[in-house]
């Protein structure tokens, strides 16, 4: 299995193994998590999209979603926006954070984003998004990457185009989800697309969708052809994946996580959220954490209702305790809690 690793100016993306970016869950908290479940098997770690018009407006809180730690590079940050000056300036302001790669993102699906132009329409505006990747790339010293989709609709579908137009404008490296915009994430990620995308240009391909386990990265990379992966809702579910994959790779026997790690990382998960967020929003993320973590576990149904029933971020990790102590109890903690 390829995958290897992939250098783009002075940056080392090794192994090919991405965190996606996804708004909503690759915070700093969250990468970091990555980062110390997976170790050096993750190749690079990309943020949340960021707002352009907040960055350029000096929006307090959208400058806070620049902030990481040193831990987890090599990081990306990936801006989203549709106004040629304003992403080259949005863009100069993420370099000058120090980050590794800026990222555009060409795939977000979210009506909020499109109707402004930005995300997958860009998709659809080709002309206008080659004059931004110029006007960035003037800009920029650090290397820049695009994430996009396979197109807009199933009678649109022009990533190939897109990439070579990206290519040609000095974009250095493009990721695709292979699914259009008007799937947003149903059906599947389309790997033979993504792998033509692959033969289409000479800069590194990553793809992603769907890659959950170590066979699906496998097969992925068998038959895309791809440089490497990005990993999304794999990774929220087992924040391990990027470390099994590789073990797989060498000849290594993958153990699944134990439930004792899995509760770990929820309790080192909360200490990660508490240093970046106010304490209401760490027990939402926490809770969402939680109820994904602990599928599989023997009484997750119950734990989960117990969890999702919980305020606070303690309340929660009392629960946890219960159920390390007491699993087969934890079914009665869900109407203690409620
Ligand atoms: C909750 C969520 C948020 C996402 N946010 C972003 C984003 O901010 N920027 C982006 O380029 N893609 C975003 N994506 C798309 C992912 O990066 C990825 O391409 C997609 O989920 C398919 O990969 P997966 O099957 O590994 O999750 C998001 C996906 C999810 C599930």
């Amino acid at each position: 299995m390829e995958a290897a690793s992939l250098r783009i100016g002075t940056v080392d993306i090794a192994p090919a193994l991405v965190l996606a970016p996804m708004s909503g869950v690759t915070d700093m908290a969250f990468r970091r998590l990555v980062r110390e479940c997976s170790g050096d098997a993750v190749g690079l770690v990309v943020s949340e999209f960021i707002s352009i018009e907040g960055l350029t407006r000096n929006d307090l809180k959208t400058h806070r979603m620049l902030r990481y730690d040193a831990s987890e590079r090599p990081i990306a940050i990936q801006i989203f926006g549709s106004d040629l000056d304003r992403m080259a300036e949005a863009a100069a302001l993420v370099q000058a954070t120090g980050v590794d790669i800026v990222d555009i993102n060409c795939g977000c699906p979210a009506p909020k984003v499109v109707r402004k132009g930005g995300g997958a329409e860009l998709l659809r505006r080709v002309s206008h998004l080659e004059r931004l990747l110029r006007q960035v790339r003037r800009e920029l010293s650090v290397p820049l990457t695009l994430k996009i989709r396979a197109g807009w609709d199933d009678d649109s579908i022009n990533c190939v185009e897109v990439a070579q137009m990206a290519e040609a404008a000095g974009v250095e490296l493009v990721a695709v989800h292979g699914r259009t915009r008007m799937q947003l994430y149903h059906g599947a990620s389309d790997w033979d697309l993504i792998g033509e995308v692959k033969r289409a240009v000479d800069i590194p391909v990553l793809g992603s969708g769907d890659v959950v386990s170590v066979a699906t990265a496998r097969e992925r990379l068998r038959r895309s052809g791809v440089d490497g992966l990005l990993i999304g809702r794999g990774a929220m579910t087992n924040p391990w994946l990027f470390r099994q994959i590789v073990a797989d790779r060498v000849g290594e026997a993958v153990a699944p996580p134990t439930v004792a790690q899995r509760l770990g990382a929820l309790r080192r998960y909360r200490e990660l959220l508490d240093e970046v967020y106010p304490t209401k929003a760490t027990a939402a993320r926490l809770r969402g954490m939680t109820c994904r973590t602990v599928k599989g576990f023997p009484g997750s149904a119950h734990l989960r209702e117990a969890v999702t029933h919980t305020r606070t971020a303690d309340e929660l990790l009392d629960v946890l305790d219960q159920f390390e102590r007491h699993p087969h109890v934890t079914s009665r903690l869900a109407g203690a809690v409620a």
